[in-house]
């Protein structure tokens, strides 16, 4: 008998893992190798959330809290969603947890039962399909395509949905593509799920304030009020305020979704860190301008990437609305011979061969549901980019 769960068998081991680990084997060989793969911000959490964490401290706010948060930040959150989305929660309707992953983990494993299934628009990121899997349901993917500029479309949808469907999951905008959806292409979806009154809406909007030329940010709930009492809206201060180590996340909805939310957590991780709490608190109801001047730098860095992959022989990239990441297509590549001698199959040859050749690692469009395509994170200096972009554009013209 294995000590190892049966279950645990279901998940398949991180895949962004090999890329990740051969690029470490080659620093250490003394490589000079420029990482494009960082899923967080480079720039440093704003000096009055520091100082908000160090009071906490001072005042000895290192006690247990209330397993799914304290009231100070479920009434910070219920103003950030009034003030920024025009949603109307009660702190009832609140939950937070250590970091978004964890609402995630907690809202299926609050509510799927075996076979149930949840559509997941490909490309995807990479947890959700497992935590799906942990909760013992069944991840249906929706696929998208590049011409669509990664968006799903709602007869799509449509199509994919089952009497066995529970929930969608839906991320805009979306890590890996950066695709945003605008207001009426997310009507559009609404108006099939208001068909489909069995299908609950989990919307991850982790990337909300990176959006870029004047793109509007929209979730299910506000464009479609009438999906309130089946929606999650989930959010957190990882990606937006430059928190990632923190680890808080946070969600809205029913409140009988919201409960049975925090008895999981209870049974498992309890509060989320008390002093990372009450950071979030001061990250919510505290200064924002910041995230503009963020905000721009990041679309510099956008436009930057952009142009520089469209100049790469056999690659064309889409112009993502959002996130810090571009979702390029090597269709042009394939079949093409690296200097190595080894033709390119697929995009995990081609993010293997990159690496192997120009010390430039990205990840590989499979790990996230749709090929061929690779991932490129911009989270990182215009140097870095500046550089990592002339040696994919090299690579690219040594392929023959
Ligand atoms: C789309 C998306 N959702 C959720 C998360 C998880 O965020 P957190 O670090 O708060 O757990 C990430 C982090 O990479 C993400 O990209």
């Amino acid at each position: 008998m294995s000590i190892i769960a049966e279950s645990l068998g279901r998940i398949k081991p991180s895949p962004t893992i090999a890329v990740t680990t051969k690029a470490a084997e080659l620093r250490a060989a003394g490589r000079d190798v420029i990482g494009l793969g960082a899923g967080e911000p480079d720039f440093d959490t704003p000096d009055n959330i520091k100082a908000a964490a160090k009071t906490a401290i001072d005042e000895g706010k290192t006690k247990y809290t209330a397993v799914d948060g304290i009231p100070e930040l479920k009434k910070a959150i219920c103003a950030k969603f009034k003030r920024e989305n025009g949603l109307d929660y009660e702190p009832s309707q609140v939950t937070v947890s250590g970091g978004g992953k964890q609402i995630i983990y907690n809202a299926m494993v609050a509510t799927l039962n075996p076979g149930d299934e949840v559509l997941i628009p490909t490309p995807y990121w990479v947890s959700y399909p497992d935590m799906v899997l942990l909760g013992g349901g069944e991840p249906v993917f929706v696929p998208t395509t590049g011409e669509n500029s990664f968006k799903m479309q709602p007869a799509d949808l449509e199509a994919a949905i089952t009497p066995k469907t529970k929930w969608i999951i839906f991320n805009s905008p979306s890590n890996p593509s950066g695709a945003g959806y605008n207001r009426e292409e997310l009507k559009a979806l609404t108006e099939v799920l208001l068909r489909h009154p069995h299908v609950w809406i989990l919307t991850d909007d982790m990337y909300e304030h990176l959006v870029y030329d004047d793109f509007e940010f929209v979730t299910p709930a506000q464009v479609e009020p009438k999906l309130y009492d089946r929606t999650l809206t989930m959010n957190g201060v990882s990606k937006a305020y430059a928190m990632t180590g923190w680890r808080i996340g946070y969600a809205a909805g029913p409140q009988v979704l919201i409960k049975a939310m925090a008895k999981v957590q209870s049974q498992s991780t309890s509060n989320p860190c008390s002093i990372s709490q009450y950071a979030s608190v001061e990250a919510l109801n505290g200064p924002q301008d910041f995230l503009a001047t963020r905000g721009k730098a990041f679309e510099e860095r956008r436009d930057l990437v952009l142009n520089m992959l469209n100049e790469a022989e056999g690659i064309s990239c889409p112009k993502p609305e959002g996130a810090f990441y571009v979702y390029p297509s090597i269709a042009g590549c394939i079949g093409k011979k690296a200097p190595s001698g080894k033709v390119i199959e697929n995009d995990l040859d081609f993010v293997s061969e990159l690496l192997e050749a120009e010390g430039v690692a990205v990840v590989h469009g499979e790990a996230f549901g749709l090929s061929p395509y690779f991932r490129a994170s911009y989270a990182t200096s215009e140097e870095a980019l500046t550089e990592a972009c002339n040696r994919i554009q090299k690579f690219c013209a040594s392929l023959s």
